[in-house]
């Protein structure tokens, strides 16, 4: 007899803390350390309630004038306005800033020239890519002979680069696909592959003197 209270009470217990489990009290309306999962960074292009009624526009575009840790100094030179060419000559003056590359660092500018240009300017710098195909492919404008023609071949470092960063005719700019050292890197890899058509050039003069001849 002596336990049944010990008993009742025990069954008490059982049921009160089976009742209190079941009925689960949750408060998902309060918002403890908020910052943990709302976030008060203002994320890139992501409108943020700071800055509705301001007037800026968060772009996170680098401040202008300020350069990339790591990066080189920027061209100097801004494009030309229409019907003026001026800094399209100037280029000429400026040269490569980097270095010549060793192997591994032509490497990767191929790499760069492949993805970006090969394309249009062909595996061989001929200026016969696949979208040129000998004039039969979907794009009509013939582009430049890197190795192969003179005229190219004895362009200037600065005016390539004023050319591939601005863009030249029907030939669109890469200024915002290529940071400048891809740009300049990949110049010294179409450098490397004209200093190698040397030869072609020399069997080209007989050519020449030939049609002189006629
Ligand atoms: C969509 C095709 C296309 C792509 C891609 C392309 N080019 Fe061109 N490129 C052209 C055409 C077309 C021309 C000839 C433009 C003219 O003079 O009318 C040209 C001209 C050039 C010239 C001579 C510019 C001058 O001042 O006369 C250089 C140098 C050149 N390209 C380098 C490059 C490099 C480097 C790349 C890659 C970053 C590249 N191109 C990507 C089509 C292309």
């Amino acid at each position: 007899m002596k336990k049944l209270p010990i008993l009742s009470l025990l069954l008490v217990v059982v049921t009160g803390s089976i009742v209190s489990c079941s009925d689960v009290k949750r408060e998902p309306s309060r918002n403890y350390m908020p910052d943990m999962w709302q976030s008060r960074a203002y994320e890139t292009y992501a409108p943020h309630k700071n800055l509705e009624d301001s007037q800026i526009h968060y772009t996170n575009m680098p401040v202008s004038g300020t350069i990339k840790r790591g990066e080189i100094f920027p061209f100097p030179l801004k494009r030309d306005g229409v019907g003026d060419s001026s800094n399209y000559i100037g280029s000429k003056q400026i040269v490569n800033p980097l270095p010549m590359p060793d192997t591994l660092r032509l490497k990767e500018s191929e790499r760069l020239y492949l993805i970006h240009c090969g394309i249009c300017h062909g595996t061989k710098l001929d200026g016969n890519g696949p979208l040129y195909k000998d004039g039969s492919g979907p794009y009509a404008a013939k582009p430049a002979t890197l190795v192969g023609d003179a005229k190219y071949e004895n362009m200037p470092e600065g005016q390539m680069f004023y050319s591939i960063t601005y863009g030249k005719n029907l030939m669109g700019p890469y200024g915002s696909q290529l940071s400048t050292t891809q740009r300049w890197q990949i110049i010294h890899y179409i450098k490397s592959k004209q200093a190698k058509s040397v030869p072609k050039t020399d069997t080209a003069a007989p050519d020449s003197t030939a049609t002189a001849a006629k």
